[in-house]
C-alpha cells in the first residue's frame, strides 16, 4: 500500500537541505502518521519538532487550509524544523499548510493553543540525533564536550552544575530515580570525589571506572548510559514537562482528535501508558494501542535509536 511517506526524493533534508546530514531519521514515522490520521484543513500539533520529519509528513496532508503549530525548547532545533518546512515540495507549493514554530516548552501548548481545536497531538520524546551528535550540547558520553545537556540553552541548571553542586545523597537519588541505576550510590561516590568534573568524557569515565558491568545484560550497554540519562532528564525537567503535557492534551484536542506519543525509556512509557489509561477511564479517551507500537527490524537495523522506541495513540472521545 502506498502510504504516501516520502522517499528520498521529497524528504526534506534531502531535497531541501537540512537534517540528514545529521542521520536524523525520523522514528516510527508510519504509525505516527497513521495514528494521527491527519486529515485535510485540520489544525495539528507537533510538540518536539526536532529535525522537522514528522512535521514535514503531516505538513504534506494537511493542504493550505490546514494550520501546523510545532514546538521545541532547542532553538537550534526551531531553525532546522523552520528551514525544512519553508519549502514545499514543488507539487505541493501552492497547497502548503499554515505553519507557526514556537520556542517553548511543550508543557505550555494550551497557552498557544485554544481549546478543543487541534485535530492531533503529537510528541516524540527526548533528543533528537542532531543534539546527541553535537559534542558542544554535552549530550553523548561517545564525544568529549562540555557537560551541558540543556536542550533550551537559555534555561536553568547544565549538567556540569549539577554533577559539581549536588551533595551526594541528592546525585545518588537523581542517578537512581531518573536513571533507573541500580549502582547509583557507588557513582554518586565517584562522582564526588572526582570532581571538579568538566567534560563528559571526563564524567563517562569516572562512572566506567567505578560501575563496572554486574552481568552479561548489564555487558551490553556502556556503563554511563543510565548516568548520563538521569542528568538529561533532570536538566531538562523531562518527566514534569510530559506530565504538563499530558494533562493539557485533552483539553487541546478535539472530539476525535488524536494524541500519539513516541517514548524512548520505560519511565517516559509509564507515564504515557497511566495518562492514557486514566484519561479512558475517565471517559476523556479512547485507547488506540492496548499495546505500545514498535519499531520492526528492518526500521531497527536501518535507525538503531528506533530500538527502544514506543507509540501510545488515543483519540479524544
Ligand atoms: C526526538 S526529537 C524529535 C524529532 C522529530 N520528531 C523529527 O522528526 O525530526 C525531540 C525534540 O523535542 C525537543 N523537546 C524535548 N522536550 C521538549 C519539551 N518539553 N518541549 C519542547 N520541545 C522539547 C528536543 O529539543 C528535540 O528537538
Amino acid at each position: 500500500m502506498d502510504n504516501g511517506l516520502s522517499e528520498a526524493n521529497d524528504a526534506p533534508g534531502g531535497a531541501h537541505g537540512g537534517s540528514w546530514e545529521f542521520g536524523h531519521v525520523a522514528v516510527l514515522l508510519k504509525p505516527a502518521i497513521e495514528f494521527l490520521a491527519v486529515q485535510r484543513g485540520g489544525t495539528y500539533i507537533d510538540a518536539t519538532l526536532g529535525l522537522g520529519g514528522h512535521s514535514w509528513e503531516i505538513a504534506k496532508r494537511l493542504g493550505a487550509p490546514g494550520r501546523l503549530i510545532g514546538f521545541d525548547k532547542d532553538p537550534a532545533a526551531l531553525e532546522r524544523a523552520r528551514e525544512r518546512l519553508k519549502s514545499p515540495p514543488a507539487d505541493l507549493a501552492g497547497d502548503w499548510p499554515q505553519i507557526e514554530l514556537v520556542h517553548a516548552s511543550f508543557a505550555a501548548v494550551a497557552e498557544r493553543v485554544a481549546p478543543a481545536t487541534a485535530a492531533g497531538l503529537l510528541a516524540d520524546l527526548g533528543v533528537s540525533s542532531m543534539q546527541l551528535e553535537d559534542a558542544a550540547r554535552g549530550f553523548s558520553f561517545q564525544a568529549e564536550g562540555p557537560l551541558d545537556m540543556r536542550m533550551d540553552p537559555r534555561s536553568g541548571l547544565t549538567a556540569e552544575q549539577v554533577v559539581n553542586r549536588f551533595d551526594e545523597r541528592e546525585l545518588a537519588d537523581a542517578i537512581y530515580e531518573f536513571g533507573e541505576e541500580r549502582r547509583s550510590r557507588r557513582i554518586a561516590r565517584a562522582i564526588v570525589r572526582a570532581r571538579p568534573i568538566q567534560t563528559t568524557a571526563q564524567l563517562a569515565e569516572v562512572i566506567s571506572a567505578a560501575a563496572r558491568p554486574m552481568n552479561q545484560a548489564e555487558r551490553r550497554i556502556h556503563p554511563a548510559t543510565r548516568t548520563f540519562q538521569a542528568l538529561r532528564i533532570l536538566v531538562n525537567r523531562e518527566l514534569d514537562d510530559l506530565r504538563a503535557l499530558l494533562s493539557v492534551a485533552p483539553q487541546v484536542l478535539k472530539p476525535g482528535g488524536r494524541l500519539v506519543v513516541i517514548s524512548f525509556h520505560s519511565l517516559e512509557d509509564r507515564i504515557v501508558k497511566d495518562a492514557v489509561r486514566d484519561g479512558a477511564r475517565d471517559g476523556l479517551y479512547r485507547v488506540l494501542t492496548k499495546k505500545p507500537v514498535t519499531a520492526d527490524e528492518e526500521e531497527i537495523d536501518r535507525n538503531p535509536r528506533s530500538r527502544s522506541a514506543k507509540l501510545r495513540a488515543a483519540e479524544r472521545t
